[in-house]
């Protein structure tokens, strides 16, 4: 065998291709060492409890002694500044932006009042505030709500926990959404405290402690992010709408077959089915869930700090963070993602609009038949149409995102929309001029929010009036008596 230095000496090439060799594998073993180092560290700071947290700690600082950089970014959330086209943190007075709502919803506390989501920090303020929980309100409102929650399912028992009434527990439920909803205090897995998700996913014959972990990280948003009813007229039992399947047509199936009503449409007299925000349903049918992208993916991407990777726990809009969430999977400048994301949105609003505007007439010239004096067997079949159409449309309105999870889907589902609206117009129009009465029907001039809501006639000095001295003592007085329980927990 020849030695290395004779052949070394014959081809010289070979003495650079060895150094080289070297410099790739000390490079890669560096590469190596670095990657477990930096595993380590994420995994110190996922373990690294300062203290141990008690089982159902409801208190956000108490786990943040421990998890620093996930609390600072939780409190984030806090931050109203991001406005998007359509998304963002600021508060927008939805009714203000869009008078259609407020006769869409004529007949139930939503047209009196209704502003965009903002961030989680704010979840138990807003709830307070809205005027929508001046009318008696079951203590089911307060479960996506607050992090007390589980805590008192626990304590109560769930059942007697939704039968309660909203403001009888108004001072136990003080702290906005937190860790405790979505972590094991032990080991800081993911986990479900919301039991209506987990007994959905039963009656289908699924257990959600299958669910991998990339599922788990969408699924701790539909505790909360779903379609859902309080099933039983006191039992209030928090009930998600899923036994048929998660599509549009199946939940309106089951909605039927059990024939339930969310209110009765003070001008239409039609049993009214109030979407509330459908957002993981709907994300499923697009093309993100179906590669399996969850909504942490997006919503909550990967931070660093210090050398130390972490989640982002400010939960918000990603189109306010296209660096961390989208440009991970692709390579198209922020102003062509924010373009894609937009033009989504902007064709969805357009049927929206038609939707809304197809429905708003159908409500009026219905009033105009029962003025004419049609029968209650005449009016049913277009009273199930006007349903069926407003609920499609509020499928999509009150899904926050959809129009970018899932934009052939929401598209689908306001053409049939806005298909039920048309149909019932017209055979209105054939009752209408049958019984003799006025058509074309007027349509009244609902441009403003004021306008809209002196026409379906509601009394708004009264009700901010009644609202506002409410505000002035009972939440100081929850909040009083709260600081004196939580004081005597365990610090
Ligand atoms: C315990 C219930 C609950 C859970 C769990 C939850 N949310 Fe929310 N989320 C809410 C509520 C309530 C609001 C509206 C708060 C407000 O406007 O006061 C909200 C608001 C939001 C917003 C709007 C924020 C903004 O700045 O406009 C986004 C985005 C969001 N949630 C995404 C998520 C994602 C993603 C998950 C899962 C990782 C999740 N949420 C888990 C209840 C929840
Ligand atoms: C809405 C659900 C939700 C809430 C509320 C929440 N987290 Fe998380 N958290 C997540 C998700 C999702 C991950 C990513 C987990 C994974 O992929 O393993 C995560 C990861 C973590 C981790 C693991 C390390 C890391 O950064 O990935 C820690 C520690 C943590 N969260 C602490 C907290 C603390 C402290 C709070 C309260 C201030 C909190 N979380 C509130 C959903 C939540
Ligand atoms: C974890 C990876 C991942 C992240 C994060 C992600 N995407 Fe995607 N995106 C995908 C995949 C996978 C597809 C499907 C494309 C395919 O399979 O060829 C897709 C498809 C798309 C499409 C085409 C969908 C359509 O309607 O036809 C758009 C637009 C898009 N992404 C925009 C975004 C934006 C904007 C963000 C950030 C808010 C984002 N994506 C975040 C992985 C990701
Ligand atoms: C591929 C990235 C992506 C995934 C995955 C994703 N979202 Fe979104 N989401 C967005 C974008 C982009 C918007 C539009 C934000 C805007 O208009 O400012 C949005 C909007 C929202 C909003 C309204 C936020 C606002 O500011 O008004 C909520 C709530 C939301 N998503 C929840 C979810 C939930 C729950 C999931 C999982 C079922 C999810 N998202 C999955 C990208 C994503």
């Amino acid at each position: 065998m020849r030695k290395l230095k004779d052949v070394i000496a014959e081809k010289p090439w070979v003495a650079y291709a060895l150094f080289f060799a070297t410099v790739v594998v000390v490079f890669l073993a560096g590469l190596f060492g670095a990657s477990i180092v930096e595993r380590r560290s994420e995994t110190v700071q996922r373990f690294n409890l300062v203290k141990e947290i008690p089982g159902y700690e409801p208190r956000n600082e108490i786990w943040g002694e421990s998890f620093p950089r996930q609390y600072e970014s939780y409190l984030s959330t806090s931050d109203t500044n991001f406005v998007s086209k359509y998304g963002g943190s600021k508060m927008r007075d939805m009714l203000a932006s869009d008078p259609k709502l407020v006769v869409l919803w004529a007949g139930y506390a939503f047209s009196r009042d209704y502003n965009q989501g903002r961030g989680h920090y704010y979840a138990i303020k807003d709830i307070r505030n809205t005027l929508r929980t001046a009318v008696p309100q079951p203590a089911t409102c307060w479960t996506c709500k607050s992090t007390d929650v589980p805590r008192l399912m626990q304590k109560m028992g769930v059942a007697n926990y939704y039968k309660s009434h909203w403001d009888e527990l108004g001072s136990e439920v003080v702290n906005a959404i937190g860790c405790q909803d979505c972590h094991d205090p032990k080991t800081m897995n993911l986990r479900i405290t919301r039991p209506a998700l987990a007994e959905a996913f039963q009656r289908q014959g699924k257990d959600i402690r299958n669910a991998t972990h990339q599922e788990m990280r969408s699924l701790v948003c539909a505790q909360c992010h779903v379609e859902y009813y309080f099933k039983g007229k006191t039992e209030k039992y928090l009930t998600f709408p899923w036994d048929k399947g998660l599509d549009v047509s199946r939940m309106e199936e089951y909605y039927d077959e059990v024939d339930h009503v969310d209110f009765v449409h003070t001008i239409s007299k039609t049993p009214i089915l109030k979407a509330q925000h459908p957002d993981w349903e709907l994300a499923q049918a697009g093309i993100h869930a179906q590669r399996g992208v969850s909504c942490a993916d997006c919503h909550m991407p990967y931070k660093s700090e210090g050398g130390v990777k972490f989640t982002d726990h400010h939960v918000k809009s990603p189109l306010s963070n296209i660096a961390g969430s989208c440009q991970v999977c692709h390579r198209e400048s922020e102003a062509t993602l924010t373009a894609n994301v937009n033009e989504r949105q902007d064709k969805v609003k357009e049927l929206l609009e038609a939707s809304e505007e197809a429905i708003v007439k159908a409500h009026i010239e219905a009033k105009a038949a029962w003025d004419s004096k049609a029968t209650e067997e005449q009016m049913k079949p277009i009273l199930k149409m006007i349903r069926h159409a407003q609920w499609r449309w509020d499928f999509i309105a009150a899904s926050h995102g959809g129009s970018f999870h899932a934009p052939l889907e929401s598209a689908r589902i306001l053409a049939t929309s806005i298909q039920r609206a048309e149909e019932a117009r017209k055979e209105l129009a054939v009752l209408i001029t049958k019984l003799g009465g006025k058509y074309p029907v007027q349509f009244p001039d609902i441009s403003t929010k004021e306008k809209a809501q002196s026409f379906i006639k509601l009394d708004m000095q009264r009700l901010n009036a009644e609202k506002a001295a409410w505000l002035s003592k009972v939440p100081a007085e929850w909040d009083k008596q709260a600081a004196e329980r939580q004081s005597k927990m365990n610090k």
